[in-house]
């Protein structure tokens, strides 16, 4: 991307305090720095004169003004704004900006030519900026993104793509020799992929610092990271609303980030089971046959999902009548059973007079229109289909009652599909959103949240206290507060299961930790190790679903035969087993932003080896997960950061000085570790399903180092479906573990009110030590309590 001809303004003058921050003259525009909090700042630059304040719907909220101290201070030819966590430089002419913590360590720092800073250059309503970079800092962050975990050494756009849709991607991959694997929609490298959230952190290599960069801008966005000395950030329209974050840890930069754009909400504790998926054309009877076939089995699942073959000729909000006579009977005989049923909605209407939601929505005029004023019509699964114009509250409204209405029937969730959006091969720009009043590049990566957002709404609005969920294939900044995310059509290949750990620790550290790769892969067709692996490691994600495309083989955990089923329960019980960590892990996400699937580099910022290190993550804040992804492979290099470990499995004990150990990864396990310290609450026994989940004892294992160490963990337990939790109808146990010389003592302090349906009546301790474990019961019914390891 070539921006010499870009225009820069020469010189910042009539600077001035304001409340917030100051502002500044630019030669004609104006600039803006708001003070958010010590750490984060908010620089604009206006349009025309002009400041968009809603550039999109990714904040929460707009944050509040609070009183925060800062001081400007103009010397010379610069202007210093200093609070206590970061100072902002501006210098006058030519006009540049630099942001430093107060240890003189930079946040950022503009990139300079002999025409002056690449603060920000503008041409044709695009604009870009020009930020320094060492050479072997790392880049993280950007949310799904294809390649390695370290985003440095490739460039990136935001653009939410249909990915397999040859016409979607097109554009994309013929800017590429075959070969490259960016010439391949397929390949573990594509770029762009369905979920656009432009946020990123720069750490530097040498004194492990990181700062983060939010740019609020819904446009079409390019993000290069290929040169060694230098980032460029493009984007090709609206106006720069940057958030700068001086960190210096990635945990508080995300932290502020989703205080500015929100967390996950707390999903309701079915969500976290097994959910069974598959594009195919079922009837009811099929329906409830598996998922009596899963009883039979003995393998916990939670959720059957029913893709576009439920529909009436793929007419949202409509049910195929010759498949599904009873649907209504079927969910309910399934609602008894314990198993949901989720299904999916598209956000395009097919075109046909005489279908009610599309005669509604042309009355309602909820659909999106050109310029000239014409239904935009786009091509997916029912043919002709008009699309709702979600920028438009009225649409969303609308949207949310329709599926409100949908979900009367039993429904437990909602999957969003093809709202990248997807348009077939009809161009998607002639859509305009608001009632024609802006460009479609304005709504465009923002389509899937505004639906997730008028879905969730509607929902919330017919069954105020009832834990909503939506999953989303695309998404932009934001997305989390409405939806989980899938990482689209992967495919059954060794390389996409790898991918998927990137691709998950790229959205967690982006604000969404509600993610899930299709387990199996989706495209293609998978083979029994492959799926087994795969279910080992789904089973430890945060969303667990298998998935797979019409007319490919079975994908269902017994459709391998014994071992494979085998594997299947045992990972799956084991997920189970887990749900009070998992749901405690959610708890602590919806509360502070901190990712349940997490790349190393968020707990180990400072430990320089695990830059690059992206084939394994933390599945919670103490557990450590290296998935085994090649075929034939029993064995594996783990690093473990500095620390007592203890494995899974054996309960063998590792004492690291941040070192890489080969394991072994027989078929019927996948390699996991547990943090000493850590107290991690289980089920004795998994259930089949999570309804009616009132455990009378939980257990809590506790690893013990050999080392001094205190430890914190949290066990929150409520009814897992409504919001009394948030009144404080709970019961949150949090843990204190204490190794001190020859004492090993775990402390626990209860809180909340309680919640009807609260059982338990006693913890199991099981303290697992370097030379085994041994257990012991107390009675617990949400009391204080101290023991100790004699
Ligand atoms: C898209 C989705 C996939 C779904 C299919 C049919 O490809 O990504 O999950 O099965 O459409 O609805």
């Amino acid at each position: 991307m070539k921006t010499d001809n870009y225009a820069r303004f020469a010189r910042a003058h009539s600077i001035t305090q304001t409340k917030r921050g100051l502002t500044a003259a630019l030669d004609g525009e104006q600039l803006r720095i708001d003070v958010l909090a010590p750490d984060v700042v908010r620089i604009k630059i206006s349009r025309g004169g002009v400041f968009d304040e809603k550039p999109s719907f990714a904040l929460a909220d707009e944050p509040t003004p609070m009183s925060i101290g800062f001081k400007v201070k103009t010397q010379g030819d610069r202007t210093e704004l200093t609070t206590e966590g970061m100072r902002v430089v501006i210098s006058h002419e030519p006009f540049a900006i630099d942001v430093y913590r107060p240890d003189g360590s930079v946040v950022f720092e503009s990139v300079r030519d002999q025409h002056g800073a690449w603060s920000y250059g503008h041409e044709n309503d695009s604009f870009v900026i020009r930020r320094r970079v060492a050479k072997s800092d790392p880049i993280y962050g950007l949310g799904e993104k294809t390649g390695g975990f370290n985003r440095r050494g490739r460039d990136f756009t935001l653009w939410n793509t249909d990915v397999l849709n040859p016409t979607a991607s097109g554009e994309f991959t013929a800017q590429y020799e075959p070969g490259d694997l960016r010439a391949d929609n397929s390949s573990t490298e594509f770029d762009p992929y369905y979920v656009s959230i432009p946020f990123f952190y720069h750490q530097d290599f040498s004194g492990g610092h990181i700062s983060g960069s939010f740019i609020d801008n819904p446009y079409r966005g390019f993000y290069d990271f290929s040169a060694e000395d230098e980032i460029k950030i493009h984007f090709g329209g609206g106006q720069y609303t940057e958030y700068v974050f001086a960190g210096p840890d990635m945990c508080r930069i995300l932290f502020q980030y989703t205080t500015l754009t929100g967390r996950t909400a707390l999903p309701p504790i079915w969500s976290l089971g097994f959910h069974q998926c598959r594009w195919f054309g079922y009837n009811q009877d099929d329906v409830e046959r598996l998922v009596a076939k899963y009883r039979e089995v003995d393998v916990p699942l939670d959720a059957f999902w029913l893709d576009i073959d439920y529909m009436d000729g793929y007419r949202v909000f409509t049910w195929n009548k010759e498949r599904y006579p009873d649907a209504p009977g079927m969910l309910a005989r399934l609602a008894d059973a314990g198993v949901k049923v989720i299904t999916i909605i598209d956000p395009g209407v097919k075109e046909d007079p005489g279908y009610e939601v599309y005669d509604d929505g042309v009355k309602n005029q909820v659909f999106a229109i050109t310029e000239g004023g014409d239904e935009y019509i786009g091509q997916v699964w029912p043919g002709d289909t008009a699309f709702p114009d979600f920028a438009n509250e009225r649409a969303r409204e609308w949207w949310g009652e329709l599926n409100a209405e949908h979900v009367k029937s039993g429904l437990a969730g909602i999957w969003n599909d093809m709202n990248e959006p997807a348009t077939g091969d009809k161009d998607p720009l002639p859509m305009r959103f608001d009632q024609g009043k802006y460009e479609h590049e304005r709504f465009h990566n923002q389509y899937a949240m505004l639906m997730a957002m008028g879905t969730t709404e509607g929902l919330l609005k017919a069954m105020p206290n009832l834990r909503t969920f939506v999953l989303s294939r695309a998404g932009s900044a934001g997305i989390q507060r409405y939806a989980a995310n899938w990482m689209g059509d992967n495919m059954s290949r060794w390389d996409h299961l790898w991918l998927s750990i990137p691709m998950g620790n790229g959205l967690s550290v982006s604000g969404q930790s509600f993610v899930g790769a299709d387990i199996g892969g989706f495209a293609e067709d998978t083979n029994p190790e492959l799926y087994a692996r795969w279910i080992q490691y789904g089973a430890l994600t945060p969303f667990a679903r298998v998935h797979s495309v019409i007319n490919t083989i079975d994908q269902y955990v017994w459709s391998f035969g014994d071992e494979v089923l085998k594997i299947s329960r045992d990972a799956l019980k084991l997920r189970y087993r887990l749900l009070p960590y998992i749901y405690s892990s959610f708890v602590t996400a919806s509360q502070t932003g901190a990712p349940i699937q997490a790349p190393l580099i968020y707990d180990h910022q400072y430990d320089p080896k695990v830059r690059d290190l992206d084939d394994q993550y933390l599945f919670g804040a103490s557990i450590l997960v290296a998935p085994v992804f090649a075929a034939g492979q029993t064995k594996r290099d783990v690093y473990l950061p500095e620390g007592e470990w203890f494995d899974w499995h054996t309960g063998k004990h590792y004492v690291s000085k941040g070192e890489t150990f080969t394991v072994d990864a027989p078929l019927a396990t996948i390699p996991m570790f547990v943090r000493a310290g850590a107290v991690i609450p289980m089920l004795e026994e998994a259930p089949l399903n999570t309804k009616g989940l009132a455990p009378k004892k939980i257990q809590l294992h506790v690893f013990v180092p050999e080392g001094n160490i205190e430890y914190q963990s949290m066990l929150q337990e409520d009814d897992g479906l409504t919001f009394d939790a948030a009144d404080g109808k709970l019961v949150r146990t949090e843990f204190n573990f204490v190794r001190n010389g020859d004492r090993t003592l775990l402390e626990a302090r209860s809180t909340g009110k309680g919640f009807d349906g609260f059982a338990r009546e006693e913890f199991e301790v099981i303290w697992h030590t370097a030379q085994g474990a041994s257990s012991k019961t107390i009675a617990n019914a949400g009391e204080d309590f101290e023991l100790e390891l004699s």
